[in-house]
């Protein structure tokens, strides 16, 4: 077994956005797992990038959702059908179509395949975090790419976000010295949190639990901003709130395995209408009859195997240490993170909202689109503390909507002409498997309550 730590030690710094040179033509691209997700990377490819990229394929195991998805960008940019193909046609799609690059939407536990097929083409690939989801994934992709001449992306649009490159810039300037540790909480509220455990997400085999699914966002913030690998995570997880017997525990629980045509649901807060948001009906309700699944079970009914509560404390190769705490019921939904350095102290507040108001209100808001703070009570405070001198705001501000900003900033990285990248925002493989494993370490930690070593996890 190779030396994973090694490996894991290269840093991308280059940009490397995937546009054709002056003699190329369009670069052709295909989408796998034609979602909610992918209407991101979609319309900006039918749209704003259509001179330097071409939709050749789309590929998913339900062709109701490819068909919606071809609707909308014949309506938005008159965009003309994209071929679509059954999952299990995808090595078929890469031929037919010459694809030149694969972008990667699907559910997490599907992302491996299609990220190894296409490397093992030569394709470059942009894909959806988290990168996979357990180990033995990550060795394959991560093996793949070291034969193939293709590329990856990873696509962790946190980066981009202005306030986090901000927090960047100011640890890279030595503003605040050496960094002894890091102290960082993420409430999910009951709403976006929720949400977690009404689709695919609640079954810990399909995306390996929010350690993996949301937190390698988090991670990977984390590895970037302070430039160190992780070496050993201890954590502790457990289903608190969610759940059937919480439910009737705290009497929360109604009797109903999905919202949809249940009277049970009708005025539970904690149900999503589908019916109600022509996005959902068309991609998910109207889809049903393909795959049977349902996006929107009870929280409070059984085979939720994921937690929603977890404390993990990480130590890094440069010496500091990480406490980290991702809560899934919160009241509100922002975070709040602390560097504390040898000559000072940086802390960012993002609040995205004051409170979550019930799924039923927000039925035709966009608010059920994960990314979008709820205006007028965003706030991005960040400040330094010196030591002996008084505090400095660096900044205070709204949020922008999309991810704080980052998914348009993220999309011209990927698409749009490539820059010098001076942050080393753009995230490749080591990159998406440096994330994933303090995620994976934690969740085994969960299970062992032992510390686990990151560097053995790939060498299972
Ligand atoms: N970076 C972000 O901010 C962000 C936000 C949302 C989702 N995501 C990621 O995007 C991906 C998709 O999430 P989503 O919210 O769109 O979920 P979704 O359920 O809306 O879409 C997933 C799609 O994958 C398809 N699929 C399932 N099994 C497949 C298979 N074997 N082959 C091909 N397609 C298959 C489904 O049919 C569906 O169309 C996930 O990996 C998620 O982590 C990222």
């Amino acid at each position: 077994m190779r030396a994973n730590v090694i490996e894991l030690q290269t840093f991308a710094v280059s940009e490397g956005a995937l546009v054709p040179t002056a003699n190329e033509a369009r670069r052709r691209y295909a989408v796998v797992g034609l979602g909610a997700r992918a209407q991101t990377f979609v319309d900006a490819l039918a749209g704003p990038y259509a001179d330097r990229a071409e939709l050749v394929g789309f590929c998913d195991v339900n062709q109701t959702r490819i068909a919606v998805h071809n609707r909308w960008i014949a309506e938005r940019y008159g965009y003309a059908a994209v071929p679509q193909y059954e999952a299990g046609d995808f090595g078929r799609m890469l031929e037919e179509q010459r694809v030149d690059v694969v972008v990667v939407t699907s559910m997490d536990r599907t992302h491996d395949d299609y990220i190894v097929a296409a490397l093992e083409a030569g394709l470059d690939v942009v894909t959806e975090k988290p990168m996979t989801m357990d180990p033995v994934r990550c060795r394959r992709i991560l093996d793949a790419a070291e034969k193939s001449s293709g590329s990856v992306r990873v696509a962790f649009n946190y980066r981009y976000n202005p306030v986090h490159e901000k927090v960047r810039e100011v640890l890279a300037s030595g503003a605040i010295g050496d960094i002894g540790s890091v102290h960082f909480e993420w409430l999910l509220d009951v709403r976006h949190g929720a949400d977690y455990f009404r689709r695919w997400h609640r079954d810990k085999a399909n995306a390996g639990g929010l350690m993996v699914h949301k937190a390698t966002h988090h991670f990977d913030l984390v590895n970037w901003w302070i430039d160190s690998e992780p070496v050993k995570v201890y954590a502790d997880g457990k289903l608190f709130f969610y759940g059937d017997e919480n439910g009737k525990r705290r009497g929360l629980a109604r009797d109903y395995d999905r919202a949809d045509g249940s009277a049970e649901a009708k005025d539970d807060p904690f149900a999503i209408k589908l019916a109600a948001s022509e996005k959902l009906r068309e991609l998910y309700l109207e889809a049903e009859h393909e795959d049977g699944y349902h996006r929107d079970q009870n929280v409070f009914a059984p085979g939720i195997t994921i937690e929603d509560d977890m404390a993990v404390l990480v130590r890094y190769s440069s010496g500091a240490s990480l406490s980290y705490h991702l809560t899934a019921y919160s009241p509100w939904e922002g975070y709040r993170i602390g560097f504390n350095g040898s000559a000072g102290r940086l802390e960012l507040l993002v609040r995205e909202n004051t409170f979550a108001t019930p799924a039923e209100e927000q039925e035709h808001s966009t608010a059920v689109q994960h990314g979008d703070a709820k205006p007028g009570e965003t706030e991005a405070l960040l400040t330094i503390h010196p030591l002996w001198e008084p505090p400095q705001t660096l900044l205070h501000h709204e949020l922008g909507q999309g991810h704080g900003g980052g998914d348009a900033r993220l999309l011209e990285s990927l698409f749009g002409d490539g820059d010098e990248d001076p942050l080393g925002r753009s995230a490749d493989h080591h990159d998406g498997a440096r994330s994933l494993l303090v995620g994976l370490a934690a969740n085994q930690s969960f299970e062992t309550g032992q510390a686990v070593d990151v560097s053995a996890l790939l060498a299972q």
